[in-house]
């Protein structure tokens, strides 16, 4: 079998290849803003493969699909014999079979790397506990679109040492620009798990305030993710001093931007005047998903498409 290629985080991608990424969700979102209609797709099939909750990479994925023309079907642990313990590598036998591309959201990145390893299709991540690189595509793109290259620039990434930090530290590596972390003690960040190669793009900050200091994005998710819900209260109590607010903004610098991957907490890890004042971006990421992945899936479909 020849081999596929999946993205399964986002060091699967080199930094040239996310330069023809961000040019051509550039050309997809155009097109789409003009209600023209492209339909690459036609005749292939999307299954998406939910083990945990979503609203945006459900809906984002699906519609994308849709408007290259193509088909979505969304299955979920509950309702497919995944749940009563199909194993991953015969699921991914079958399935791959059937479709032309998968995308999971799972719990461990080693399942979506089963999964991977005998899928006859491309494999996206649509969000594991230790990656989300879809996610940070669409940052990415959003950054540029505001602000041009992110290359030599500061992103702060405050709270927790999540799948979505991972992700930043691995795209500072690739697209060459830095990240300053903070995190409460005892929630540092694990090179290893992130997938580092180094720690040359990052520096670690024990407060908030002075990786916030000089940023030119600043960038915070839940306090608990999905799959972490028993560590809930004692999170709360650790992450209190890792709120967002007016005064860590002011830190950064004056035209710094706000992200968050959303769903965001309000009164948590960002304050309501952050995420809904004038630096925050929030509604413009989330609506890049549909761009980026719709990008995303006509490259791991068709390859790459010489400009028109
Ligand atoms: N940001 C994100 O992935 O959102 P959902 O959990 O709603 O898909
Ligand atoms: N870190 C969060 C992201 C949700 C989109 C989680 O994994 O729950």
């Amino acid at each position: 079998m020849k081999p596929v290629k999946h993205y399964l985080q986002f060091k699967d991608f080199t930094r040239e290849e996310y330069e023809y990424l961000f040019e051509r969700t550039r050309w997809i979102k155009d097109k789409f803003k003009r209600y023209e209609p492209y339909w690459p797709l036609q005749d292939r099939t999307l299954a998406m493969i939910f083990e945990k909750q979503s609203t945006r990479t459900r809906l984002s994925f699906e519609a994308g699909m849709h408007q290259l023309g193509g088909a979505a079907i969304y299955l979920n642990t509950r309702d497919t014999q995944l749940g009563r313990g199909e194993p991953v590598e015969d699921a991914a036998q079958v399935i791959s079979r059937m479709v032309d591309l998968v995308m999971i959201r799972t719990f461990e990145q080693e399942i979506i790397e089963r999964f991977a390893k005998h899928s006859r299709v491309p494999v996206i991540n649509g969000l594991t506990n230790e990656y989300h690189p879809c996610q940070v595509l669409a940052d990415i793109y959003t950054y540029i679109e505001h602000r041009g290259s992110i290359q030599g620039k500061t992103v702060a990434w405050i709270g927790d040492s999540n799948n979505v930090c991972n992700t930043w530290l691995q795209a500072a590596e690739v697209l060459d620009f830095n990240v300053h972390v903070s995190t409460p003690p005892g929630y540092e960040v694990e090179p290893e798990r992130a997938g580092l190669y180094g720690t040359d793009h990052f520096e670690s900050f024990a407060d908030p305030m002075e990786a916030a200091r000089g940023a030119d994005l600043v960038t915070t998710d839940v306090w608990t993710s999905m799959g972490f819900e028993d560590e809930d209260e004692q999170r709360r109590r650790a992450f209190a001093d890792w709120q967002v607010d007016a005064e860590m903004m002011r830190q950064a610098k004056p035209d710094a931007l706000f992200m968050h991957c959303l769903p965001a907490h309000r009164g948590e890890e960002v304050a309501a005047d952050v995420i809904d004042g004038p630096q925050s971006v929030v509604w413009d990421e989330a609506e890049n998903r549909l761009h980026v992945q719709k990008a995303l899936m006509e490259y791991l479909l068709l390859g790459r498409i010489a400009p028109a």
